[in-house]
């Protein structure tokens, strides 16, 4: 199933229309948020998936930062979370299990939140996440919804995940790449979150399955305007480059350029850039529109992060690459 099924899929429920949900489906976002009273809001996600390291501790950690990092990116901060457990009892030792919630819950507990309980199923395959709900002042949400023409773009993470897990699983990458990959996976996106907010962001989405393109599109498409993103400027991990040299690919990214081709205006990119910006993360940064008097504190605030691009009034196509 690719996205545009899904989309259809849900495109299929009855219109939300309760006054409370302040943030629902309609524009992409990255959690729900349901208002409680006039400064307080419950931010709600759930995500899930195979294992993508080989290591279950690990896996556990970023599983976790990816799930709390939906809270993050809507402004809000994680107060409890579910263990979602599929678990092929029997074909794998238990202590795999084991290790995948103790690395859970060390981030969750990282992040000042607290594992209440979970559900698990025996599957064929592992898989593990968790749905996270958290609190936000509603005046203060990151939405895709509200970025603006003039507004700046930033990247808090390096993209290449997708690229440089699949490299990985093959045995086809260096030890110290595998490691600067977990590392970067398995950070909170919580600080880039709450320096966004003192930074007087207005919107904000994390980057993940979608790729840095199809993320972008969502808030092009939600705040219709046009996002510009420069491609030199986008970090890259380590190894990515010399991954996709060796003919490494995903076949996340191929979806996502068949869903974002008639959206983007490529300019000259060459390919590697565009397998880049189309590559699926895990756990990847916070991509924040920010005013432009405010992107040097935000720099020095969120080491690591970089300026990618600019808000532009709509065009054409919602994204440009330059
Ligand atoms: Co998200
Ligand atoms: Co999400």
């Amino acid at each position: 199933m690719g996205p545009g099924d899904l989309t259809h899929a849900l495109a299929a429920l009855p219109a939300r229309t309760d006054p409370r949900l302040i943030v629902g489906l309609d524009t992409f976002d990255d959690a729900g948020v349901f208002l409680l009273s006039d400064d307080l809001a419950l931010v709600q996600t759930v995500d899930f998936f195979a294992p993508i390291v080989d290591d279950p501790y690990a896996f556990g950690q970023i599983a976790a930062a990816n799930a709390l990092s939906d809270v993050y990116a809507m402004g809000g901060e994680p107060l409890t979370a579910l263990n979602i457990v599929g678990f092929p009892i029997g074909k794998l030792p238990i202590e795999a299990l084991t290790e995948i919630l103790r690395g859970a819950d060390a981030k969750i507990r990282e992040a000042g939140a607290v594992v209440v309980g979970g559900h698990s199923v025996i599957d064929d395959e592992v898989k593990f996440g968790l749905a996270v709900t958290g609190r936000v002042d509603p005046r203060a949400v990151l939405t895709n919804a509200r970025a603006a023409a003039g507004d700046r773009l930033v990247l808090t993470k390096p993209v290449g995940t997708g690229i440089l897990a699949t490299a990985a699983k093959r045995g086809d990458l260096a030890p110290a790449d595998v490691a600067t990959l977990i590392e970067t996976m398995v950070r909170l996106n919580r600080d880039a979150s709450r320096a966004a907010l003192a930074a007087g962001a207005r919107c904000a989405t994390d980057v993940t399955g979608f790729g840095l393109l199809g993320h972008a599109s969502h808030i092009a498409r939600a705040s219709g305007v046009t996002i510009v993103v420069r491609a030199r400027d986008v970090p890259v991990l380590p190894g990515a480059r010399a991954a996709l040299t060796r003919g490494v690919r995903t076949g996340g990214a191929e979806r996502n350029r068949e869903y974002l081709e008639p959206l983007v205006d490529w300019g000259s990119t060459d390919a590697a850039d565009r397998e880049l910006l189309l590559d699926p993360q895990t756990s990847g940064g916070l991509l924040v529109a920010l005013p432009a008097s405010r992107v040097a504190e935000y720099l020095t605030a969120v080491p690591g992060a970089a300026e990618i691009g600019e808000v532009v009034a709509a065009r054409d196509r919602g994204l440009t690459v330059l």
